[in-house]
């Protein structure tokens, strides 16, 4: 069952997210995180639930600041998707997004965007099988500033 995430899912989401393939933030920093993904009004924090215990989620954000390759605002974003691994590869994840597609559908939006590490072979596929088209390739910079 696919439904929208409530406050008492919020240790569950955390510890799915926890995983080192996932955010691989200790779960008691992704509580707070989770938590203020709720109380937004620009984030939908959907669960995949399975005889009681929460297999997976998607997290998407309607973004107005510049998404690459879209040209509409505001823009839905996949900010994060995860199955837990003993459940992939049985359409967890396209259904979640399907509901995530359903909402942003409600709220106006027209298109998706989207990213996942080039390394990411499994999130790369499952992208290209929902129907995402690669836009571009960018490499990301830090530099601490000098004293
Ligand atoms: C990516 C991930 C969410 C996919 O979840 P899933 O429940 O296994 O995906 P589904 O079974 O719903 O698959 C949906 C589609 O993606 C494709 N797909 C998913 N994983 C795939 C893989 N490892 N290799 C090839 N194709 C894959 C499927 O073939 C399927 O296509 P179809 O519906 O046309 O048959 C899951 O592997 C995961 O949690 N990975 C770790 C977290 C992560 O990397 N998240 C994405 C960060 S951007």
């Amino acid at each position: 069952m696919i439904r929208i995430a409530e406050k008492t899912d919020v240790p569950a989401l955390a510890k799915l997210a926890s995983a080192p393939d996932v955010w691989c933030d200790p779960p008691e920093e992704l509580e707070g995180d989770f938590a203020g993904l709720l109380a937004s009004e620009k984030d939908l924090v959907a669960v995949a639930e399975k005889e009681g215990r929460i297999i997976g989620f998607a997290n998407i954000r309607l973004r107005t600041d510049y998404v690459a390759g879209t040209k509409s605002s505001p823009v839905a974003y996949l900010e994060g998707i995860a199955v837990a691994e003993e459940f992939r590869g049985k359409g967890t994840a396209r259904a979640l997004f399907e509901f995530c597609q359903s909402w942003a559908k409600e709220k106006g939006c027209t298109e998706f965007g989207s990213d996942c590490l080039i390394t990411n072979e499994a999130s790369y596929a499952f992208h290209m099988a929902l129907g995402f088209k690669e836009i571009e390739r960018t490499v990301h910079f830090a530099k601490k500033i000098e004293e």
